[in-house]
């Protein structure tokens, strides 16, 4: 982890970054306009390649409206095959470069039938149905406990401020519980059923393992799940990635405004 850090401290100097950023899919070009030190994850040591359509794969340092801000211009995921600790291997490194607070954003099938594609949902928790958790093996006590609360992992306080934001900025915001699933195949309408009666309100692919080990370090977490289709059964239409990515471009502009005016108050 020190070389990792190391490397970034060298091309960063002493930028500290505050806030952390995960952007999701088609919500990659969120940085795109930013002045910034860029950082591709294939450059740093420590970190693995990505290479998923829709994601750019590097680390955006940037400092709007006094801000300072570490952004993930794509992620690593579980249906790439990455193990939880490369997933999560970012979120470490944040940490030890001072971040206090994460935003973490992530495509999302809405298993509610009262949301609709292109709201955004502000998560209130998740269930991780993944199967695995980013925590397992040796602790590093340095960075937290062995059996960490998860409780309240995404902040009361924070969701708070996004919806008086998003009310403030007139969009329409859900907010409720994301299922974690593994992917990559989307889910079967039985599943999408069952998820439903364990109560969850929207399924993605993501954020469950990030959130934990943020929560894990004592990083507070706001996740935002721009649901960009109606999971599998919940209609009678199917599903496919490139309706994902052309919803996620529809809602791009309500979602930059909101993340611009997130930065101002967080
Ligand atoms: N299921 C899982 N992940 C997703 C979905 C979905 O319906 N939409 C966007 N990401």
């Amino acid at each position: 982890m020190n070389l990792t850090v190391n490397y970034i401290k060298e091309k960063i100097g002493n930028f500290t970054p505050e806030l952390g950023i995960i952007l999701g899919s088609g919500l990659g070009d969120f940085a795109d306009g930013l002045k910034s030190v860029i950082i591709p994850y294939n450059d740093i040591p420590g970190f693995e390649k990505s290479n998923v359509k829709g994601h750019k794969g590097q680390l955006v340092f940037a400092e709007p409206y006094g801000k300072k801000l570490i952004i993930m211009q794509g992620r690593y995921h579980f249906y790439e095959g990455y193990s939880m600790q490369t997933i999560t291997y970012p979120i470490k490194i944040m940490k030890k470069l001072g971040v206090k607070t994460l935003i973490i954003t992530n495509a999302a099938g809405a298993i509610s039938k009262d949301f609709n594609p292109s709201d955004l949902m502000f998560i209130t928790d998740h269930i991780n149905f993944m199967g695995s958790n980013p925590l397992m093996g040796v602790n590093d006590d340095n960075l937290g406990t062995r059996f960490p609360d998860m409780s309240e992992i995404y902040s009361k306080d924070l969701i708070l401020k996004a919806k008086n934001t998003a009310e403030k900025l007139n969009i329409n915001y859900q907010t409720g519980v994301y299922a974690a699933t593994t992917g990559p195949s989307y889910e079967t309408p039985a599943e999408i059923k069952m998820y439903q009666i364990m109560g969850a309100n929207a399924v993605g692919m993501s954020t469950a393992p990030e959130a934990i080990v943020a929560n894990y370090c004592g990083i507070k977490v706001l996740g935002i799940s721009c649901i960009t289709n109606y999971a599998a059964g919940v209609t009678d239409s199917v599903l496919n990635h490139e309706e994902v990515i052309h919803t996620a471009n529809l809602v791009k502009d309500n979602f930059k405004n909101l993340l611009n005016e997130l930065i101002k108050i967080i």
